[in-house]
């Protein structure tokens, strides 16, 4: 099992390019489902997630291809073309969703292109149980009949979907999106209300629109879709991971380093940015993308809430955890959106954090220094907080089950070493 050493203490000072996003990633390649036309996705990136996705939807009858030239003839490195000519298959084996829980995203394709599915319940995972009731109670809405047998969710809508007005309790992205997709092939209008906002929502949206759908209010909370008979093929460039953003301007601010981030867009992580300015550390728009450095030799402490889009992301509230384990003073960080998404606090404790949960807040009472220590990654975003807490610590810092990183991260140890980390990856 892969392992990754990192030798700390040297600041991150170069370039680092940011590829597209796992997480729109993942849904826009659900929405191929949706016609039996070619779907082309460029800058989608290479890490484990795609991989799995890929696999459930090749059992689906789906054909892939990566390939280096785009539908108009450019050349462009991580094109990936998808085709469901026919569905061979409406069923999601437990094997497949144990390892890929955002399969669940094909549950609506699948429902408006066949009028059935059936798909593993997905099982909890490290952050929290992870349920999926919203989704089937809004498939319910727009006409599915949902059973749930031998740990399966069985889906029929054998006349089709018809449109429905359905209000969300609580935003939820995955929900969002897979009623959206269903949407787009039910009889009628059906409105989103309470809709999530994530970038990675309006950029599935976007696309959805360029396949033929006929969507409004894109980008804000009540998403409205008239459904039409048929989706058309299209190209879609997938928008910058602005996760993967943001926990390199992390990185970059604990090490005391200079980086530019090509292709990082400011304007998707104006909450992130604002709690950054305000621990220290300096950004700023270049040509390419953005700069991100540190000139003060610690950051001062921070409170963080996490929020749905456009709050501060839950997905960067490990990283930021581990750049507040050394800042001047203490910072306190909620997170509302798991359950148990504290899994990287006794790990960065090992590390010499001072760091104590009460509920569903920490206090991390900043120390001058961390010290290098074995580490356990445990799910994607407490392991990436591991990484940059060992490129500041004094020592070797080992992190264990790096398969956890692989799920989000292309080539992170690449990015990090061009910048001067002494990083390996140890295969044994
Ligand atoms: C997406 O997960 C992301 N994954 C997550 O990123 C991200 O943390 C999350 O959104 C929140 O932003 C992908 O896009 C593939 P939710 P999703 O439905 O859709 C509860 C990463 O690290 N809920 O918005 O599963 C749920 O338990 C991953 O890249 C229900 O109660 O998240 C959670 O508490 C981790 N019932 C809250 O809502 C439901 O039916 C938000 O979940 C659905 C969700």
């Amino acid at each position: 099992m892969d392992r990754i050493r990192i030798r700390g203490g040297r600041p991150l000072v170069g370039t680092i390019h940011i590829t597209g996003a796992k997480n729109a990633a993942l849904p826009l390649m659900a929405a191929s489902l949706l016609t039996d036309e070619t779907l082309i996705l460029k800058n989608v990136p290479r890490v484990a997630d795609i991989v799995s996705l890929g696999d459930v939807l090749a059992r689906h009858g789906v054909s892939l291809a990566e390939h280096g030239v785009d539908g108009d003839g450019g050349l462009c490195s991580r094109c990936l073309s998808l085709q469901a000519k026919s569905i061979s298959t409406a069923t999601v084996p437990y094997e497949l969703v144990r390892k890929m829980r955002a399969s669940i995203l094909v549950l609506g394709p699948l429902l408006a292109r066949c009028g059935e599915a059936r798909v593993s319940l997905p099982g909890g995972c490290a952050i929290g149980n992870r349920p999926v009731d919203l989704h089937l109670k809004a498939f319910e809405q727009l006409g599915a009949r949902i059973e749930l047998v031998d740990g399966y969710i069985t889906a029929a809508a054998p006349r089709g979907l018809h449109g429905a007005e359905i209000r969300f309790p609580t935003v939820s992205v995955g929900a969002t999106e897979n009623i959206m997709m269903a949407a787009c092939l039910a009889d009628g209008e059906t409105v989103i209300a309470n809709a999530a906002r994530e970038p990675e929502v309006s950029d599935l949206a976007r696309c959805l629109v360029a396949m033929g759908a006929k969507i409004s209010g894109i980008d804000g909370d009540r998403l409205v879709i008239s459904g039409v008979s048929r989706l058309r093929g299209t190209g879609h460039e997938v928008l910058p991971d602005r996760i993967e953003t943001g926990t390199y301007m992390m990185a970059a601010g604990m090490t005391g380093g200079d980086v530019e981030l090509v292709g990082g867009r400011l304007d998707l992580l104006s909450s992130v940015v604002e709690k950054l300015e305000e621990a220290g550390i300096k950004v700023e728009n270049t040509q390419r993308g953005l700069r991100v450095w540190s000139n003060e030799s610690a950051t001062h402490g921070v409170d963080v809430m996490t929020q749905t889009y456009p709050g501060f992301p839950t997905d960067l509230q490990a990283q930021m955890m581990a750049l507040m384990t050394t800042s001047r003073g203490a910072s306190m960080i909620t997170e509302t959106i798991f359950e148990n998404r504290f899994m990287h606090v006794p790990e960065l404790c090992r590390m010499g954090a001072n760091i104590t949960v009460h509920g569903a807040s920490a206090l991390i009472r900043g120390v001058p220094e961390l010290t290098g220590a074995q580490v356990m990654a445990t799910d994607l975003r407490a392991s990436v907080s591991l990484v940059i807490a060992g490129l500041a610590a004094d020592g070797d810092t080992v992190i264990n089950r790096v398969y956890h990183l692989d799920r989000g991260y292309e080539s992170i140890e690449q990015k990090l070493a061009n910048c001067g980390a002494d990083i390996v990856r140890i295969n044994d």
